[in-house]
């Protein structure tokens, strides 16, 4: 399934992985809300670590954009399991940006959209689309270290990561960060706007019955309103170091 070299080079981040369990065999998962900052962070630490770095959510993405594209009403859980049966998700990791194809056609520059948010969070809810999510998601494990985000990936999908961190931060925060994105990718919305439909991703993600979006009890919880990126991931690597010197006793 990983189709290409890992990234690596250098972002202030430790020389040595911890002793115990190769750097480059580490299994680390970042989950949190809509705008908590995880793709940022998990770019940034695997950059740091030199590991992949695997965003979890441009995969429910990618099913959402193929259901849209194949006119799949978007609650019909039946219709996009079967969707989901016959879709070929691949992933190319890559830094700074990984590759995301679908049935062999490169959507990565279509899945930051306000249509595509939905449709991620609605498929998000169906079963089957998990299932098969997941299962690409542990394949890509097995090859060696990773730094997963998304929302599941502490709870569900390695419930046995060497590693667990929980983003958070403020509603008002996180709406200001999606619409900045969006500001990029050319949607014009109004900030209440997006203020809102995050808070509706939120509820969504949080609320639905399968893999509910909850922080890991043994995760370590970072709240990332008003704290910079580099001191994010400035603890972020304390705690990798912590866990170096737990494996060395
Ligand atoms: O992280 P993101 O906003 O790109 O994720 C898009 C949607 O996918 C989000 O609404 C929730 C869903 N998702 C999920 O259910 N489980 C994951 N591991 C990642 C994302």
């Amino acid at each position: 399934m990983r189709e290409a070299g890992r990234a690596r080079g250098g972002d202030g981040g430790t020389p040595e992985g911890p002793p115990g369990k190769p750097r480059e065999r580490l299994v680390i998962a970042i989950d949190g809300p809509v705008g908590a900052g995880k793709s940022t962070m998990a770019r940034r630490l695997a950059r740091a670590l030199g590991i992949v770095h695997i965003d979890s959510g441009a995969m429910y993405r990618a099913m959402g954009w193929k259901a849209m594209q194949a006119g799949v009403e978007l609650s019909d859980h039946a219709a996009l399991a079967s969707l989901a049966e016959r879709t070929e998700i691949r992933v190319i990791p890559g830094d700074p940006s990984f590759c995301l194809l679908v049935d062999g056609e490169d959507v990565t520059g279509r899945l930051r959209t306000p249509a595509v948010d939905r449709a991620a969070s609605l498929v998000s809810t169906c079963p089957a689309v998990r299932e098969r999510l997941v299962a690409l998601q542990r394949a890509m494990a097995r090859e060696g270290g990773v730094v997963m985000d998304g929302r599941d990936i502490g709870t569900v999908v390695f419930p046995h990561a060497d590693l667990k961190f929980f983003l958070e931060a403020d509603l008002e925060v996180r709406a200001a960060r999606r619409w900045q994105d969006l500001q990029r990718a050319g949607a014009g919305l109004g900030v209440a706007e997006v203020r809102e439909e995050v808070a509706r991703r939120d509820a969504r993600d949080s609320g639905r019955e399968m893999s509910p979006l909850r922080a890991a009890e043994d995760a370590l919880r970072i709240d990332t309103t008003g704290v910079a990126p580099d001191e994010v991931l400035a603890r972020m690597l304390a705690a990798v170091e912590r866990c170096a010197e737990n494996s060395k006793r």
